[in-house]
């Protein structure tokens, strides 16, 4: 993969704030994700759909900045627990994943409705229907067979099941939102989850700018915040925020 110069500077800093790591270090793990072939030839197989229109999951991957910015985050911190909400196709999962096998230790718990199931809830907002998948419903599908044993997949919405898997997982290292992106379906997950973050851990939040959520949770347990953004695959600006606990 390659990524410029700026953007290799943006993850750099975004790091360096919510970690404190040493300059040296993130530098080190930004050159090892974006030289991972194995990671990518997995990925790239796995989405190959030959001439077949790429599955809807794939096309709302989260956007490169974040992917890189979640590996080193997992590679500096060397997590034991780190729990994820909206799983889609697993692209995010995967590069969590993959900073937990080079670790070789710590665990990805993620939580997810099928994005198909969601679909179809949301009549009128897909006017012209979403191209259905046998393979959207499979949570994760695009997960490399070799990462799968570190993750731990929960189906369901947040609201309910977020709350009971904090009471098996214990204090958490690292936190990613990427569910629904409602102000009270973001506002209710950084409520759960914040006090069973554990001391300097981080929360990411992908989509900060949905919302005013974000914000006011910031406003609301003070500190400070950062933010890093990203193309998605439609050249439109995403936005991570990451917050660490003091
Ligand atoms: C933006 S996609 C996640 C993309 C994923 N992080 C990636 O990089 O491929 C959002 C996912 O969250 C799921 N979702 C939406 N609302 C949810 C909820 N309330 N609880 C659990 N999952 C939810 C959707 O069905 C979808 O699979």
């Amino acid at each position: 993969m390659k990524i410029d110069k700026e953007l290799r500077g943006n993850i750099q800093t975004f790091i360096k704030n919510l970690t404190n790591a040493e300059d040296d270090e993130i530098k080190e793990y930004i050159s090892e994700i974006v030289s991972d072939r194995k990671l990518e030839n997995s990925l790239a197989k796995k989405s190959n759909f030959g001439d077949g229109e790429k599955p809807f999951s794939y096309k709302i991957a989260v956007d490169v900045a974040s992917r890189l910015a979640l590996y080193v985050l997992c590679r500096t911190k060397k997590p034991d627990v780190v729990v994820e909400t909206g799983v889609a196709s697993g692209t995010s999962s995967s590069y969590i994943l993959r900073a937990l096998d080079k670790n070789d230790r710590g665990t990805l718990y993620s939580i997810d409705v099928p994005w198909y199931t969601v679909t179809q809830n949301w009549k009128g907002a897909f006017v012209d229907g979403v191209k259905t998948n046998p393979i959207e419903m499979q949570s994760g599908w695009i997960i490399p067979d070799y990462l799968r044993d570190r993750w731990d997949l929960t189906m369901g919405l947040t609201s309910e099941k977020l709350p009971a898997l904090l009471k098996k997982t214990g204090k958490v290292d690292v936190f990613f939102h990427d569910s629904e992106h409602s102000y009270e379906n973001m506002a209710r997950e950084f409520k759960t989850i914040w006090p069973g973050l554990r001391k300097k851990g981080v929360m990411l939040v992908h989509n900060v700018e949905k919302t005013p959520a974000f914000a006011e949770f910031e406003q609301k347990v003070g500190g400070e915040s950062f933010k890093l953004s990203g193309l998605n695959n439609d050249f439109k600006i995403m936005t991570i925020g990451g917050k660490a606990k003091g």
